[in-house]
């Protein structure tokens, strides 16, 4: 009998997060890179903490601070509690959230449940998401309905050839990719975003978007979460090849790449940002916001106030990063720049 190929999703999606729960998936020695740089600290502030506006806008929508749930899960049982609960909380501290890959959503009816967050959270910045690997133009149809039932206002498309490679049956077949990101990106009908998963977009990918229609980048670097990591504790119970586990352009890297190469275009910082300082690190180096995943799994397991108070403790530390070197806002925060660490 062939096995429900919905039904095989919905397992692998569960052996994530549990793996992600249970086993040391962070890189071992790769870091983000972000140690490397200090922001500037001004004992002549002339800002009031309590007036920092963390405020912007970010694929046409207002946030309170610039902050994204980082695009996670969907399809298990338990992944629709998860997503509630992020949603719950973007929606309570005004910041936006990516949904994991809907894939699971379009081959199976049944999973759509788990991504419905908009009555939860109806005024968030909401972004879908699916695969490079497995998107086809004739998925577009499928794709946008998905788009539409979830009330998604964009699309992120995650580009993953190492995850997939050290997958077990992974889609290893990149070939043609880049047209077919082209394609979809221009005849979807929703602004689409190109990230990684944790391994990083660098110089070498961004070379190749200059023509292409998205509205976004998240760089995904490498230094938290590694997925050639979870997927060899999923496939072999053990890590097999270590070098593959730590592959990767650290995150601090990765921004720097593309916002030379893309001064246009507007960036997501993610992988590895673990504090308001990362996050003040990664704005003031040019991103116009940082996505946080795997920590917010945990929280997100027990309840939508354990998400919020992990954010809250995390935005209350990028308030006082922008009070201590002396900006605003963000704009201010930008023109303050990083210095190299000496
Ligand atoms: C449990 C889990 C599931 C994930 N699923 C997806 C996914 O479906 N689509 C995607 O683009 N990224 C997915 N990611 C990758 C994250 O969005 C992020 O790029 C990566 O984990 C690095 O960020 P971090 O170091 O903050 O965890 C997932 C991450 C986690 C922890």
């Amino acid at each position: 009998m062939t096995p429900d190929p919905g039904a095989v999703l919905r397992h692998r999606k569960r052996r994530h997060i549990d793996v992600c729960l249970t086993e040391p998936v962070d890189y071992q020695t790769l870091t983000t890179g972000f140690e490397r740089y200090r922001l500037p600290y001004n004992a002549l502030t002339q800002t009031d903490l309590d007036s920092v506006d963390l405020g912007t806008e970010f694929f046409g929508s207002p946030l309170k601070a610039p902050v994204l749930i980082g695009a996670m899960t969907g399809g298990a049982e338990l992944s629709g509690i998860i997503n509630r609960n992020l949603a719950v909380a973007a929606q309570q501290l005004g910041i936006g959230m990516m949904l994991g890959s809907q894939r699971v959503m379009i081959d199976d009816a049944a999973a759509a449940a788990s991504f419905d967050v908009r009555e939860s959270a109806p005024d968030v910045l909401l972004i879908g998401n699916i695969g490079l690997a497995q998107l086809q133009s004739s998925m577009v149809p499928g794709l946008a309905a998905a788009l539409d039932r979830v009330g998604a206002n964009g699309l992120a498309v995650h580009t993953n050839p190492l995850q997939e490679a050290m997958q077990h049956n992974g889609d290893t077949d990149f070939s043609g990719s880049m047209a077919r990101l082209r394609d979809v990106a221009g005849t979807i009908g929703y602004p689409v975003m190109l990230k990684e998963v944790g391994h990083g977009i660098g110089a070498a990918a961004a070379a190749e978007l200059h023509d292409c229609p998205i509205a976004a980048v998240d760089v995904a670097g490498a230094g938290g979460t590694s997925w050639a990591r979870i997927e060899q504790f999923v496939r072999y119970g053990e890590v097999r090849y270590p070098a593959l586990a730590e592959w990767g352009i650290p995150t601090a890297q990765a921004l720097t790449e593309v916002r030379g190469l893309l001064p246009d275009v507007p960036l997501v910082a993610s992988g590895g940002i673990r504090t308001g300082m990362d996050a003040a690190k990664a704005l003031a180096m040019g991103a116009e916001v940082v996505a946080i995943a795997r920590p917010l799994l945990a929280p997100a397991v027990e309840s939508a106030a354990a998400v919020v108070d992990w954010l809250q403790r995390f935005i209350d530390e990028l308030l006082v990063c922008l009070h201590g070197c002396g900006a605003a806002n963000l704009t201010a925060l930008r023109e303050r720049g990083v210095t190299a660490a000496g």
